[in-house]
């Protein structure tokens, strides 16, 4: 969606895998769906370096309304849960250089069950979004059809531009249309949406992330062209720092997500994490990749017999990003190739490798290199050839 926003990936935290619909506040007021939560994770966003490395939105998800809609038929949220209301949210999300996102559903009822927006109530919705002072929507696709969606979809989109407030986009709309052509037209969803999610909710396991994976690149032909600059494809949260992920797989979820050129919302509890998620997550090199202004998402060029898997990603000035990624669960993998056989042109490159911050000065396309791979793990590289004139010399992530 051209409407200038989300040139590169959005970034941001959401509340839905970590935190679901936990309304408990009485007993587990901590982690249950309030205002609390939400400034709790804005302090840590604005507080532990999170900001200056991009994740700037905070993203409400489910169950943050009240049941019934007010005397004049707009959304209100929970007088419990939120008391000072999502005006006031969005004004200490700004007051800390943050962003607020908040949730919508396309339909009678939210998946939780709380008051959707049917077709009549696109226009309130949108109008009462932007005098809260909202900067982004994800809108859910429960309790509507496919005609329902074809209409209500774009006409959100509308509606949030003609309120003059500049609000990201995300339509859950793919996602409850088996995420393909020709139920799902990508180019009509890039003209309306600024991200979309395409495909089934992650879940806090590795077969969760493997089952997502292979979904997007079985079906990279079709979703690969559809993203770029204002239009994402959304693979769904980072679960790193939760309870389902080694390390080793966290860096395979990060590395891949940022080949895939996918929004990255974090859904942890970012008061807790430890250091090891927080270095993944916080990761200069990887983030960048991410961020990549060409925003050409990236590609599997390879599925090798052992189990090894290959991705790519061009990059700004060609660089480019390469991940190594073994599915084996035996021990960790010596991999050798060379970058010629990767399609890289005939010249001299510089590698720097993103997790363990090493340099490769002088890699010739021809020579061949071994990598180590873990099990579930990765290898990733980021790339630029030796020539100054064509934006070599230095790495120049992190700026
Ligand atoms: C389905 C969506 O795909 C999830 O991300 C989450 O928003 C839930 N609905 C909330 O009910």
């Amino acid at each position: 969606l051209d409407n200038g926003l989300m040139r590169m990936p959005p970034m941001g935290w959401l509340a839905w895998e970590r935190f679901r619909c936990d309304i408990d506040c009485k007993n587990d007021s901590k982690n249950c769906i309030s205002e609390n939560l939400f400034k709790d994770m804005a302090d840590r966003l604005s507080e532990d370096g999170w900001r200056e490395l991009g994740y700037i939105y905070v993203n409400i998800d489910d169950c943050w309304s009240s049941m019934q809609r007010d005397s004049q038929g707009r959304l209100q949220a929970d007088p419990d849960r939120f008391p000072g209301g999502i005006q006031n949210l969005a004004r200490y999300m700004h007051d800390r250089g943050l962003k607020l996102g908040i949730y919508g559903d396309l339909g009678t009822h939210t998946c939780g069950g709380y008051p959707g927006t049917t077709l009549d109530k696109i226009e309130t919705d949108a109008k009462t979004f932007a005098e809260w002072g909202v900067d982004m929507l994800k809108l859910d696709g429960c309790y509507s059809n496919a005609t329902e969606q074809e209409k209500g979809y774009p006409l959100m989109s509308q509606a949030l531009n003609a309120t003059g407030r500049p609000i990201g986009y995300s339509c859950s709309w793919p996602a409850y249309q088996g995420g393909l052509p020709p139920s799902i037209n990508y180019t009509v969803l890039g003209q309306i949406c600024n991200l979309w999610r395409n495909y089934g909710d992650i879940q806090d396991s590795w077969d969760s992330v493997l089952n997502i994976v292979d979904w997007f690149m079985t079906n990279q032909d079709v979703l690969q062209p559809a993203a770029g600059p204002g239009r994402w494809n959304d693979p769904d949260m980072l679960i790193i720092g939760n309870f389902g992920l080694s390390v080793d797989q966290s860096r395979s979820q990060m590395a891949l997500w940022a080949i895939m050129a996918a929004p990255l919302f974090m859904s942890t509890d970012l008061r807790t994490l430890s250091s090891e998620a927080r270095a993944i997550l916080q990761n200069k090199a990887v983030i960048s990749i991410n961020q990549d202004p060409l925003g050409i998402q990236g590609r599997r060029l390879l599925k090798e017999k052992s189990g090894i898997e290959v991705f790519w990603r061009p990059l700004l000035q060609s660089a480019s990003a390469l991940v190594f990624f073994s599915r084996r669960t035996d021990m960790p993998y010596r991999y050798t190739t060379t970058l010629a056989s990767l399609n890289y042109t005939a010249g001299t490159y510089k590698v720097y490798d993103v997790f363990s911050g090493q340099v490769m000065k002088n890699l010739s396309d021809t020579t061949a290199f071994t990598v180590s791979i873990n099990p579930s793990g990765v290898v990733m590289w980021y790339i630029i050839t030796s020539l100054p004139e064509r934006g070599g010399g230095e790495f120049f992530f992190g700026k």
